[in-house]
């Protein structure tokens, strides 16, 4: 199938550009009823499903505004064991739009959890990163309606990554340094393995991981 314009894949920045470290500014809600910022989100939903990823934000894309594009299925965890997935909380996240959105964790016992993330403006990479289990999003759709999510688990990792990015922030700043790992070594040495057991052999604190 040709791709039709609207389908068209966006490059995707890579850090060291300062488009990555802006605080991005609100999009103007009536703007989500012009063509081209319509087109825009479907490029980017086409840009992440093909990179692929399961988090796109527009500062990626060059565009230092407050929308990202989220989804998750098992086409992308489909490799991940039974036990990775139930320990991430890692489930289906549909399609989703966010514009303007307000983070605000939830209690959740544990508050915090920590696993291996990655981010496609940082290739080759992956690290250690705590971050809420349970978080609120309130935020507007691509259509401008008002909406409030709740997200548990790795939809709530994506919506905290996604709204770091922005706010000008890398899972980087986040990561334990003594945590990042090639993807290709994470592949080959700790895929399955518990994430404390990794820690001992590199040498970073594990708390609210398991
Ligand atoms: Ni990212």
């Amino acid at each position: 199938m040709t791709a039709t314009p609207s389908e068209a894949l966006l490059p995707i920045v890579q850090a060291g550009d300062p488009v990555l470290r802006y605080a991005a500014v609100p999009v103007d809600p009536s703007d989500l009823a012009r063509r081209d910022v319509q087109q825009l989100i479907a490029r980017m939903k086409a840009t992440m499903e093909a990179a692929p990823g399961v988090g796109l934000a527009a500062p990626q894309i060059g565009e230092p505004v407050q929308l990202a594009v989220m989804s998750d299925g098992p086409e992308r965890f489909s490799h991940l064991s039974a036990a990775d997935l139930a320990a991430r909380e890692r489930t289906e996240l549909p399609f989703t739009v966010i514009v303007n959105p307000v983070l605000t964790p939830l209690p959740s016992d544990p508050a915090m959890v920590g696993f291996y993330e990655g981010c496609l403006s940082v290739p080759r990479l992956t690290g250690f990163v705590r971050r809420h289990r349970v978080v609120r999003v309130d935020c507007i759709d691509e259509h401008g309606e008002p909406r409030t999510w709740t997200f548990t688990g790795w939809p709530a990792r994506i919506a905290q990554h996604e709204i770091d990015h922005l706010r000008g922030t890398l899972y980087l700043d986040r990561a334990e340094t003594r945590s990042l790992s090639t993807v290709e070594n994470y592949g080959e040495l700790w895929a399955g393995v518990p994430t404390t057991d990794v820690a001992a052999a590199l040498g970073f604190p594990t708390d609210g991981s398991r």
